[in-house]
């Protein structure tokens, strides 16, 4: 079998780039370790930017999104025991952000991959990439207990932070930057109504705390825990008190449908191209999900990478491939500063360092206060330009 781009990975970079490809007229096969039913149901990131909801108008799979997404013109800060309403969209010209579930995206690109027979394989096994520093390298797997080859001409390696290709790229050739965080959060999905109609991210003594949704009748909601914390310690009564007493009383009870821990950490690995292996989104950068920014910036790699193998498959050079990396990586630093300052103001530190502490609540206090910063806030918040 032969292909012009093989892309390990059916998370939004993979899915999103087989469909911008596909426009172009550029094949592409699309390889997932894991089944359709667990990709579709997996429940991960939630807030799309602005660009991020424009990209995938483009991309022709934002039919469902507009019909069910909920657009947001603001957020709220909460801290001192009183809410702070960020006008993201009067600080920004009128931008706005949209929730919209991670996996439903994931769900509609795979049903218009399919509807259109393009090539997409779930649960293949052992995938592994070889000669990925020529002009032919070449993508390995086990199916239905067969072994398969796939010749490319390039290979996208969207399969997130603890897939194959990135581990594939001679250590010598990576720089890693890595920050773990002393916390993590647990997050529920709840039958209930969101209590407000705007995000509320909350700073208070117990720790942090987030109320988002997704939908008019089921909320999102996460609060700061240990990063190893049992999950198992925590009935659903306890969930219901600690987020309120961080979010307030006005915080509705409802079933809980389902719950997770999930770590935090910043890390990024520098160059995002080897040869002709290209890695995009989690494959190559991992930011806390305090600023929302994770499948946001999965896109923007996407974007950077059509573009690039758009000129390369027209005949137009490598020019373009060759500055991918440098492209990405220019918002990936911004991105990871924004994603960094959002944790680290709204968290508790229990090595309580009560220096910083102030500081932090001076910070707080100042930006509620200051046009100056609550416009940097939002401008970041909602997505800053595409370089492409
Ligand atoms: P992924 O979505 O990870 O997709 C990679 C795909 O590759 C997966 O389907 C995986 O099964 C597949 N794969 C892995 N290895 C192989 C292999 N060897 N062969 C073939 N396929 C393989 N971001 C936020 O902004 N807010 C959040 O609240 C938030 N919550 C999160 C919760 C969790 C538990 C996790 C893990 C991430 C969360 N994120 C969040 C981050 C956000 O979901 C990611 O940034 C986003 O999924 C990145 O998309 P991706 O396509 O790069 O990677
Ligand atoms: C969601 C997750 C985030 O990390 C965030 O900052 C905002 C929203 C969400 O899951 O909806």
């Amino acid at each position: 079998m032969r292909t012009q781009v093989g892309i390990v990975g059916a998370g939004p970079a993979g899915l999103l780039l087989a469909q911008m490809l596909h426009q172009r007229g550029i094949d592409a096969v699309v390889l997932e370790a894991r089944s359709r039913a667990h990709v579709e149901s997996r429940i991960r990131a939630g807030l799309l930017e602005q660009g991020a909801v424009e990209t995938m108008d483009e991309a022709g799979v934002a039919g469902r999104l507009h019909r069910d997404g909920l657009v947001h013109h603001g957020l709220q800060l909460r801290f001192g025991g009183q809410g702070h309403r960020v006008d993201l969209s009067g600080l920004t010209g009128g931008k706005v952000v949209t929730i919209y579930g991670q996996q439903e995206a994931v769900k509609d690109m795979i049903a218009i991959r399919l509807a259109a027979g393009l090539p997409l394989h779930f649960e293949v096994d052992d995938v592994a990439v070889h000669d990925i520093a020529t002009a032919r390298p070449r993508i390995t797997w086990r199916q239905d207990g067969q072994d398969r080859a796939l010749d490319c001409d390039v290979i996208a390696g969207c399969d997130g932070f603890h897939g194959i290709c990135r581990p594939s790229i001679p250590p010598a050739a990576l720089t890693v930057f890595d920050r773990a965080y002393p916390f993590a959060w647990l997050g529920i999905l709840s039958r209930s109504p969101p209590m407000s109609e705007e995000l509320v991210y909350a700073r208070h003594a117990d720790g942090f705390a987030l109320a988002t949704m997704r939908s008019r009748s089921v909320s999102r909601l996460y609060l700061q825990c240990a990063p190893d914390e049992d999950l198992s310690a925590w009935s659903d009564d306890r969930i219901w008190s600690a987020l309120r007493r961080r979010l307030g009383d006005t915080l509705e009870e409802g079933p809980i449908l389902q719950k997770g821990v999930t770590a935090m950490r910043s890390f990024v690995a520098e160059p995002m191209r080897h040869g002709r292996l290209f890695l995009a989104g989690d494959a190559a950068h991992i930011v806390p999900p305090t600023g929302a920014k994770g499948m946001n910036l999965a896109i923007a790699d996407v974007r950077v990478l059509v573009c690039a193998l758009e000129a390369f498959f027209a005949g137009r050079g490598e020019a373009l491939m060759d500055a991918y990396s440098a492209t990405c990586l220019d918002r990936v630093w911004k991105v990871q500063r924004f994603s960094w300052w959002m944790t680290q103001l709204l968290h508790r530190y229990d090595d309580h360092d009560a220096f910083e502490e102030r500081v932090r609540m001076a910070e707080l206090d100042y930006l509620a206060g200051s046009t100056a910063a609550l416009t940097t806030l939002a401008e970041n918040y909602v997505g800053l330009p595409y370089a492409v």
